[in-house]
């Protein structure tokens, strides 16, 4: 059986920078659910569907067919055979895929593809609803999280250094707001799975954090 390692939480909570590195340390692949998620919004977006509609979305999503590779170990998503990875990390683009995630039609359109992922390789995915639903064999279950003051500024600090001048005040709400829609949808919430590990990295650094996952691994 394949090594699966699940890390779940909040936006901002520093999942993918924190499976990066354990990925690089085991030789294993990172898997990023969340970039899945966020080349159906693209799509949704770029066909101007209205995204307040679940009928709409749950139909045009149909469309939307979302595979993945590897360069250089880096995961490269692909929507309809074209590399979209450089779309998917606008402000815009999360926030239409914390709306549209919340949609049963959505979540299954990658729901095969995250588990065949896992089954095939060693490999840490990150997301919500991976310890919880899509891989609940994983070990370990990883939750991470930070307090949203910590988060939004990790999000600030991410954009001024790409040359932008990002509002702190519209980051620390946005986020409240994905946390508030993430938690509270009906189908795959984000929930900490009860045998997860619990780990607050607000006062913690990158290293700390790692090696801690680390040590879980059996
Ligand atoms: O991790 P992220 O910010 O790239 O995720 C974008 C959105 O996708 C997030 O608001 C919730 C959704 N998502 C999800 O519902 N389930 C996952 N496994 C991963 C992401």
């Amino acid at each position: 059986m394949s090594l699966n390692i699940a890390v779940d939480g909040p936006a901002g909570a520093g999942k993918s920078t924190i499976a990066k590195l354990v990925a690089k340390k085991k030789n294993i692949i990172y898997v990023d659910t969340g970039a899945m998620y966020r080349a159906i919004a693209l799509y949704i977006l770029r066909k101007g569907t209205d995204i307040n509609d679940p009928d709409a979305v749950s139909k045009d999503c149909l469309g939307a067919n979302v595979t993945i590779g590897y360069e250089d170990g880096a995961q490269i998503v692909y929507l309809n055979g074209e590399n979209v990875n450089a779309y998917l990390r606008t402000e815009e683009v999360g926030n239409t895929a914390s709306k549209t995630s919340a949609i049963p039609a959505v979540r299954a359109r990658i729901f095969d593809l995250q588990q065949k992922l896992a089954r095939e390789n060693d490999c840490i995915m990150d997301g919500r609803d991976i310890g919880s639903v899509v891989l609940p064999n994983a070990n370990p279950k990883i939750f991470l999280t930070a307090s949203s003051e910590v988060r939004a500024k990790r999000r600030f600090d991410e954009l001024t250094a790409k040359g932008e001048t990002p509002d702190f005040d519209k980051i620390k709400a946005d986020i409240e707001q994905r946390d508030y829609q993430d938690m509270h949808r009906e189908i795959s919430p984000l929930v900490k799975a009860d045998d997860a590990h619990l780990i607050d990295t607000s006062d913690m650094t990158i290293d700390e954090v790692v090696d801690t996952i680390c040590s879980l691994i059996v």
